[in-house]
């Protein structure tokens, strides 16, 4: 049995206690600690390389901290036995496409070309661009919604092994602001997002399990709103589909005509599910790679739907996040969807973070939270160069991978900025407000063919 020496990733530069009392971890103290079974000699076997591999690069990520002069910490978690990033569960993939008939392969195709998704969500942003924007400097120097009072925030979700981040990261994000507009916190249901909502273009991934997007979220839930987590529960945890099973709770077919395609004219009434407690009236999508803006966004409207390039954040620990080599691919690659509830200073460090919730369960980094390195871009000789990247991996999935025609469509590079990509794609929800009986139509009658 090959053991590990504890004592250099006993962390000492970060302010909290984070250290193991034992001098010695193992894979079977691993296995012990977090319950795992394996099925067969060989998975265990394997299992127990992987995690070698991982604890050594924690051990000398944690053992270089002082002369990188990073601030964050890593350290072993559920995820020690996993492939990474292969298998940590995410959930978004890239939304820029190009059309594979383009010869010039030059066209974006980031989002639909409509401003925002409804005139209502049009004309509040820009009130509030015009009216409520100042500049970074007049904002508060910190702020986080967990203290918001009364509480506008849940406790932190765990998505298992499902690549439905977007459904979680979409349903904080709708908790919140339904509790700012309406006074009522619920806690909503995930699984009608993963369950329910439909992804025929392949944005995101292939729906459900398999990814979507904020986008697809937001406008499904401004036609049918959401039930609450006791109506429809998590299920998806061990990484299966779950069928939509909410209209009068009997309805048992994988897709349902009912639910629109992304992006269509807002043409047809809303059509609430049964059981549906809360909608939005539209969503905003603020532009790409502006500091400004989601300063001013998450100091004055709440929690914000961001994206991220997560694949490695796996073993976070603590400390305020950061990456030295900014263009490379663990570092742009965007395909994880996460909600920003503030910023601050670190008082240790005196670095700029992010506050930023994850989906990864309460155990994972700082009670479920991530700070991310926040790098205001005036203070840099070049933004372009010193903050931003480009995500190039055509590869691992494109949002959209069909356009309306059916036409299959590859990913195109974009420029994305800040730690983690996080400022490039960034959403919040409008017009949060209560569904009541008299608002939904006679209960839908449901056809299974
Ligand atoms: C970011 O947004 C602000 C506020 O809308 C605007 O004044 C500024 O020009 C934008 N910056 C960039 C780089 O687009
Ligand atoms: C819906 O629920 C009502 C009342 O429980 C029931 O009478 C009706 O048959 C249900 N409809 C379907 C399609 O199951």
């Amino acid at each position: 049995m090959t053991r590990f020496p504890l004592g250099f990733w006993l962390l000492l530069t970060v302010g909290s206690v984070w250290a193991h009392d034992d001098a010695y971890y193992s894979f079977d103290d691993f296995v012990k600690e977090y319950g795992k079974i394996y099925n067969s000699d060989e998975e265990r076997q394997m299992r127990k390389e992987i995690f070698e591999a991982n604890f050594l690069t924690i051990q000398d990520h944690n053992n270089n901290n002082k002369r990188d002069e990073y601030s964050h910490v890593l350290a072993v978690n559920e995820w020690a036995d996993r492939r990474i990033p292969e298998e940590l569960p995410l959930g978004l993939h890239k939304k820029a496409v190009v059309a594979e008939d383009d010869p010039l392969n030059l066209m974006f195709i980031t989002r639909p070309t409509k401003k925002q998704s409804t005139d209502a969500a049009e004309a509040f942003y820009q009130d509030w661009l015009k009216n409520t924007v100042v500049p970074v400097s007049e904002l508060p120097k910190e702020v986080d919604w967990r203290s918001h009072n009364p509480k506008v925030t849940t406790h932190v979700k765990n998505q298992g092994f499902c690549g439905s981040c977007w459904a979680v990261a979409s349903t904080e994000v709708l908790e919140s602001h339904i509790a700012l507009k309406t006074g009522k916190l619920f806690k909503l249901s995930p699984q009608e997002l993963v369950s329910c909502v439909q992804n025929p273009l392949h944005c995101g991934g292939g729906g459900g399990c398999q990814g979507a997007t904020y986008e697809l979220a937001f406008e499904y839930v401004m036609e049918h709103g959401m039930v609450p987590e006791k109506e429809f529960p998590y299920r998806s945890g061990t990484g299966f589909n779950v069928k939509c099973s909410l209209v009068n709770g009997t309805l048992e077919q994988e897709s349902s005509s009912l639910l629109r395609r992304p992006f269509d004219d807002n043409t047809h009434d809303n059509d609430y599910i049964d059981g549906a407690v809360a909608t939005i009236d539209g969503y905003i999508n603020f532009p790409t790679n502006n500091y400004t803006e989601l300063m001013n966004a998450v100091a004055t409207l709440g929690p914000i739907g961001v994206t991220t390039a997560a694949s490695r954040w796996s073993f976070y620990r603590g400390g305020v996040y950061e990456v030295k080599d900014h263009q490379t691919k663990g570092a742009t690659d965007v395909d994880h969807a996460v909600v920003l509830e503030g910023y601050g200073i670190d008082q240790e460090s005196q670095k700029p973070f992010w506050l930023v919730r994850n989906s990864w369960g309460a155990s994972w980094g700082e009670d479920g939270y991530i700070r991310l390195k926040r790098v205001d871009p005036s203070t840099l000789p070049d933004f372009d160069e010193d903050d931003c990247g480009i995500d190039t991996d055509p590869s691992d999935g494109a949002a959209c991978t069909k356009d309306k025609d059916g036409h299959t469509i590859k990913p195109k590079p974009v420029k994305v900025c800040g730690t983690s990509a996080i400022l490039y794609d960034t959403f919040v929800p409008v017009g949060g407000r209560l569904i009541s009986n008299k608002n939904k139509k006679e209960s839908r009658k449901v056809q299974v063919s």
